[in-house]
């Protein structure tokens, strides 16, 4: 059993700090947000991640894990992970890194010899380098390494339990040495379980994170800019993409195309990465993210046309009906939500438009709070002259185009995430169109 403190505990940090306690070790949270620490306490999770709220209930009551908004109560426990977020800067492409620099500071005056500060925050490469002369200088006996997480957003508890590999990014020398050993202790039941770890340096650590997320941003958008040459010459994105998917160098995972990729990771990442890149000299080397970024941005532009192209032409006090706010399903997360941008450009243009999303119209509203949001679909489709379906929540992909046909006022069905089948739709009478399909 090893003593975690969990700094910060948010999307990462609330499901780190109750899969650690399920591990059987004695973890304390600390976050500023006294709601939330509240919340967590009492084994509710302040954002929707399914089975989180079970695994917090099951942990707080072993008595192994607990939350605060006192930093100081991070004393006395020998791991402390730095879990805070990194947005992006307003008005910029660089990352925020006030959280992280904050969280380090606050652990300072607690650090006793032997201790790890272990950053999982995604962070310029370069910036763990700079955190770890303040946690030396503070308290030579510690050392500060990076653990980087990959965790997807609706799959973070098994994410989190069961990873694809672990990554420890530590200093030569024995203080490296003792910090692999802490960690192993920490993941001892995950590494049991066969998860691979690899043990490299702090530089490449903090690389691995932002390079696995630029490869996935630069996948999603090579398929969906496949989908812009299929749409200009009559051929199938999906066809594509099952085709090319089964060359398994290629793989067919993360090959969907449709309305691009969203929320409070790679579309920062790779923003900040390309500013790093330029703050390192290097620019050049990931300019094709400015055209990964671009293509992403251009699906939305599409989307916004092709229900505009349906409605022949004008799409002014036009009743249309949107089916997703998430930026993408088993989430509640809207930022950078490529439905709610479509669906905010729609209103803007002077359509009448409806939002439904099973788990995220609060957060929706709160960011959009002039759009129109329905709790139900059958409110949503009532008297629609045409319905996007946003996020491919399976609720929406299974609806059955025959018994909500009577709801709409025209059956036109413009599928934002090639996830409906188009056949069952087309055979129940509707219009179906999708992005890179004929
Ligand atoms: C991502 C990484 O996957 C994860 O490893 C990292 O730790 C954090 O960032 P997440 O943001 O939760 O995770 O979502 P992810 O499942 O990667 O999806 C990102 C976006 O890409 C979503 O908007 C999704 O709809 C979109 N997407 C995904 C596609 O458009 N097509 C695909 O084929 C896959």
């Amino acid at each position: 059993m090893v003593k975690i403190s969990v700094i910060g505990c948010g999307y990462l940090g609330a499901v780190h700090a109750a899969c650690m306690a399920e591990l059987g070790h004695e973890v304390v949270g600390v976050d500023v947000v006294e709601h939330q620490v509240e919340l967590l306490s009492e084994g509710r999770a302040p954002f929707f991640e399914p089975g989180l709220p079970e695994l917090l209930t099951s942990a707080l009551g072993t008595g192994r894990l607990r939350f605060t908004t006192d930093p100081a109560q991070a004393a006395g426990a020998t791991v402390h992970f730095v879990c805070v977020g990194t947005p992006q800067r307003k008005g910029e492409m660089a990352a925020d890194l006030t959280y992280v620099d904050a969280a380090v500071d606050s652990l300072l005056p607690l650090l006793a010899p032997g201790d790890v500060v272990v950053g999982k925050s995604t962070v310029p490469v370069g910036t763990a380098e700079r955190l770890a002369q303040r946690v030396h200088g503070a308290q030579p006996g510690a050392v500060l390494v990076w653990n980087p997480e990959f965790l997807r957003e609706g799959k973070a508890v098994a994410d989190t339990l069961h990873p694809d590999r672990l990554v420890y990014g530590v200093p030569d020398g024995e203080q490296g040495q003792h910090a692999v050993a802490r960690l192993d202790e920490v993941y001892a039941a995950t590494i049991a379980d066969g998860t691979p770890r690899l043990v490299g340096d702090v530089a490449s650590a903090q690389l691995v994170k932002v390079a696995a997320n630029s490869f996935l941003a630069t996948k999603i958008s090579f398929i969906n800019a496949m989908a812009e040459l299929c749409e200009a010459s009559g051929a199938d994105v999906t066809f594509l993409a099952d085709a090319i998917g089964m060359d398994d160098r290629i793989g067919r995972r993360f090959l969907n195309a449709g309305l691009g990729f969203g929320g409070g990771c790679l579309p920062k990442d790779i923003r900040a990465f390309m500013a790093r890149a330029g703050e390192l000299g290097v620019d050049q080397a990931l300019t094709f993210l400015r055209e990964v970024d671009a293509i992403n941005m251009r699906r939305r532009v599409r989307m916004v046309d092709l229900a505009r192209e349906e409605l022949g032409g004008s799409i002014q006090g036009r009743r249309i009906a949107v089916l997703g706010a998430s930026f993408k399903p088993d989430s509640d997360d809207v930022r950078d939500s490529p439905a709610l941008s479509v669906s905010a450009q729609l209103a803007l243009q002077g359509a009448d438009v409806v939002v439904t999303d099973p788990e995220a119209i609060a957060n929706a509203q709160r960011k959009w709070p002039d759009l129109r949001f329905a709790a139900d679909v059958e409110d949503t489709l009532r008297g629609a002259e045409l319905v996007l379906v946003l996020t491919e929540w399976p609720e929406y992909v299974s609806l059955d185009p025959v018994e909500v046909a009577g709801l709409v006022r025209d059956r036109r069905v413009l599928d934002g995430r090639n996830c409906l089948d188009a056949e069952k739709w087309r055979a129940a009478g509707w219009t179906y169109r999708a992005l890179g399909r004929r």
